[in-house]
């Protein structure tokens, strides 16, 4: 069942009822506003971080599920009251439609002839949300409404926000000043920062306190001030802070009236923060207000926004027959990279945004997918991340993004991090040809005092692998690889403890294949940078020790029919057939036949068809089978969830495009293709009653077949999910992807998906890409300007021209 439809002229998702199966969410905002916003107009936006600096109250875990947001109840002179957004209020509309477009969404709600629209985005470059509102008489009747704007204040720290009543509710300031309301909490003490919420005319009236505005016991669909129709001019003085205008608006038959509303965030210098003792200095705000106080200035922010989005998705272009690739691959899937780029794990409607930083391994994973899109922010990320490796190459396994320093709480030692840094570094310089960044002078732990080349933090992330090997000379697992929840050091009898910081084993025994498999597929990548740094013994000595790597990975970690999961902390196999439960692993079955790890000798090909056999699912590929039915204290929190959950045995779809990638290795195109399918966003728009989560953007995860609630999926938007299918689909499926000297142009996605072209921009250069696909498994034959050439390198262009590819494959 379906409860909306893409709209690929706009590149939008509408949905046309309120009442999708879970709240279906967009962003607001790319650089350091940005905002979440539902459906039903739910959700809230932070400034850069989303614990530290949050400037709108949500509460996770409230019923109902999505309240708090960005309000407007519409009070008609009769005493009839709804909104737009259906919620809070859930009178019943004659018709409602939410657009969810590239970083803006436009809710429409219409009752009894009267047309509400909400149009909410943060314009590129600027630190606030526009709430555009127009209401449109379509009646043959004039109509006379009061409008009540609604919006609760986070009292910064979101955290402390949610804790320290005994503190907060005492502190909570604000100022009123004309249409404006200052939102100013601890303003007069350490903060220099504030935020404002204006409406481009002058007001009926006010509300800045909530219980004023709400009345006790109300909750949100009730407020007191709405239903008496006259706001109470309240003034927040501590308890909990709210702005709310209130505009009386009256419409002839066929007239309409549009309101700027603008939710502004505003720092100003120490020494200039007040215009006199207890009174903001407005300076900032009022520019801000007047940069957005007529609608042909939102117009043009919202044309700025829009060309900014065409401009950024024209590097991937895809034109082919089934419309559900080419919306995957042209705009949805490069879009949630961008988000995930932007918030890493940190805000969604399943991350709170007060736990988690950025992880090492996460951020590294996500520039895969957006290097393409803003090259130069991925440089800089890669800057930041590597700042907060340690000197002898391990790394904070998370940091701050406020800080950008590594998160002692959480520590290091998840012994895969490293290896990431390689691949993400590798990735950036063959989109862009920047060798130059690994002269970089890099801190390590962010020490100024201790620095060097990126290069030489990468030489340090190979060798950390190679001075952690355990007995088998495979690995050292530490903490956790990849997979968070397989602690096999950890040993946790303790409630409340955490499993990926917990580790009452020191051991040097528990020993990682997945690693194994990570290092075999990334270590040529440091060989090859070295060699082009003229380090041909480094390189080789590299080289040798990866095949050496991939030797001992068929000597100790095959298992017959596919690649071992790992040896625990006793010496004992995990991922084995001689296990009872867990006998067979994704990760490894992906990454290590990705690597190539015994291709030629057939191994590749048994591990895959094991996958199919033993993982595959109708709704995607299961992290591993049987799931544990029970918990073991020797592997930690994977065998915590019930089965088919999470970890244990649910369909992560985050390694779902290793096993992709490998089958077209394998030249098995079809097969690929059929997996991408089963978790593409788009292709499961039909079955939205059981998928629950948006049918645009990739779900970290989907109950496996062992769950009561098999094919339902959670945790939507904040995955790495998105940057590998990306990387599967337009790298190896569709198969553009960027080498060191040139485009490699090796598509292989089966018969099904008729001829089609590719436009790809790389290093300044158009690459026009003709594919007839004939299904030939891998095979091409390309011609580059009319000729023919051997291999399936296209050498990189100069900057500024056009090269015409055509291409059989
Ligand atoms: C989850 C993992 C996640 C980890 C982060 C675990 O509970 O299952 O998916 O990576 O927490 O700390
Ligand atoms: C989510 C984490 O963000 C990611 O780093 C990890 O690899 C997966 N969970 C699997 O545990």
């Amino acid at each position: 069942m379906r409860y909306g439809h893409f709209d690929d002229d706009r590149k939008e998702y509408v949905i046309t009822t309120p009442k999708t199966p879970y709240p279906w969410i967009n962003y607001l905002g790319s650089e350091k506003f940005f905002g979440l916003i539902s459906h039903q107009a739910g959700g809230y936006c932070f400034y850069r971080d989303a614990r530290l600096r949050r400037i709108l109250r949500f509460r996770y875990n409230n019923v109902p599920t999505d309240a708090g947001g960005r309000y407007f109840y519409v009070r008609e002179a009769d005493g009839d009251v709804w909104c737009p957004s259906f919620a809070p209020v859930k009178s019943e509309l004659d018709s409602f439609e939410c657009r969810h477009g590239l970083g803006y969404t436009r809710i429409t709600g219409k009752r009894r002839g009267l047309s509400v629209e909400l149009l909410a985005f943060v314009p590129p470059g600027v630190d606030a949300e526009v709430h555009q509102v127009t209401l449109k008489n379509e009646s043959d009747k004039p109509r006379a409404v009061t409008l009540f704007s609604l919006l609760e204040f986070c009292l910064w720290n979101a955290h402390e926000d949610q804790t320290n009543f005994q503190r907060n509710l005492s502190t909570g300031e604000v100022e009123i000043d004309g249409s404006t309301i200052y939102h100013k909490h601890e303003y007069r003490e350490r903060r220099n920062h504030f935020a404002f919420y204006t409406v481009n005319e002058k007001v009926a009236g006010f509300d800045s306190d909530r219980e004023s505005f709400l009345g006790l016991y109300n909750g949100f669909h009730e407020p007191d001030v709405v239903k008496a129709g006259k706001s109470r001019n309240s003034v927040a003085s501590g308890w909990s802070p709210i702005a709310s205008h209130s505009l009386e608006v009256k419409l002839a038959p066929g007239e309409s009236k549009t309101l700027v509303f603008l939710l502004g965030y505003v720092e100003n210098p120490k020494e200039e923060k007040w215009e006199k003792p207890g009174v903001i200095n407005k300076k900032r705000a009022k520019e801000l207000m007047a940069a957005f106080s007529t609608p042909a200035q939102v117009d043009a922010a919202f044309e700025k926004l829009r060309s900014q989005w065409s401009g950024l998705l024209s590097s991937y272009k895809l034109t082919s027959s089934d419309e559900k690739l080419n919306r995957m691959v042209n705009v949805w899937n490069p879009y949630q990279c961008m988000v995930t780029f932007n918030m890493s794990r940190s805000a969604s409607y399943f991350e709170s945004g007060i736990g988690r930083g950025m992880g090492f391994r996460d951020s590294n994973q996500d520039l895969l997918g957006f290097v393409h899109l803003v090259p130069e922010r991925a440089r800089e990320r890669i800057i930041d991340i590597a700042s907060t490796q340690f000197a002898d190459g391990s790394a904070y396994h998370q940091y701050q993004p406020l800080t950008k320093r590594g998160n002692n709480d959480v520590g290091s030692g998840f012994n895969d991090d490293p290896l990431w840094l390689i691949l993400g570094t590798a990735a950036y310089i063959k989109e862009t040809g920047d060798f130059g960044i690994l002269d970089e002078q890099v801190p390590f732990d962010n020490d100024e005092n201790n620095k060097a080349s990126l290069f030489e933090h990468l030489k340090r992330s190979f060798y950390h692998v190679m001075e952690n090997l355990g007995p088998h000379g495979l690995p050292l697992i530490g903490r956790a690889d990849w997979n968070d929840c397989l602690n096999l050091n950890c040993f946790s009898e303790t409630p409340d403890e955490s499993y990926q910081t917990t580790g009452n084993r020191v051991g040097r025994t528990a020993e990682s294949i997945f690693i194994a498999g990570m290092f075999v597929h990334i270590g040529p990548e440091y060989a090859a940078l070295a060699e082009r740094r003229g380090l041909g013994d480094e390189a080789k000595k590299a080289r040798e020790l990866v095949k050496q790597m991939s030797d001992t990975v068929l000597q100790h970690g095959w298992d017959g029919e596919w690649y071992l999961r790992a040896y625990d902390f006793f010496g004992k196999k995990v991922g084995s057939k001689e296990c009872e439960d867990g006998q067979i692993f994704i990760e490894p079955q992906g990454y290590c036949s990705m690597a190539g790890i015994g291709l030629e000798s057939g191994h590749v090909k048994k591990a895959l068809d094991s996958v199919k056999a033993r993982l595959d699912t109708k709704y995607g590929i299961v992290l591993q089978q049987p799931a544990y039915k029970e918990y073991h204290l020797e592997l930690g929190e994977i065998s915590s969830y019930p089965p088919g959950y999470k970890e244990n045995a649910g369909i992560f779809c985050h390694n779902n495009p290793w096993v992709i990638i490998a089958e077209t290795l394998l030249g098995r195109g079809e097969q690929a293709f059929e997996y991408y399918k089963k978790i593409a966003p788009a292709y499961l728009e039909e079955i939205s009653d059981v998928h629950r989560t948006e049918p645009y953007v990739y779900s970290q995860m989907i109950a496996g077949k062992d769950a009561v609630r098999h094919g339902e999926a959670k945790n939507s938007w904040l995955t790495g999910t998105a940057a590998w299918n990306f990387v599967a689909v337009s790298q190896h499926l569709l198969g553009v992807k960027p080498e060191w000297d040139g485009l490699s142009v090796r598509p292989c996605i089966g018969k099904d998906i008729a001829d089609f072209t590719i436009e790809r921009r790389c290093r300044g250069a158009t690459y026009k890409i003709r594919v007839k696909n004939l299904s030939r498994g891998g095979n091409v034959s390309l011609k580059v300007n009319g000729k023919p050439i051997a291999g399936n390198i296209v050498p990189y262009a100069p900057a500024g021209s056009t090269v015409d590819v055509e291409c059989e494959a």
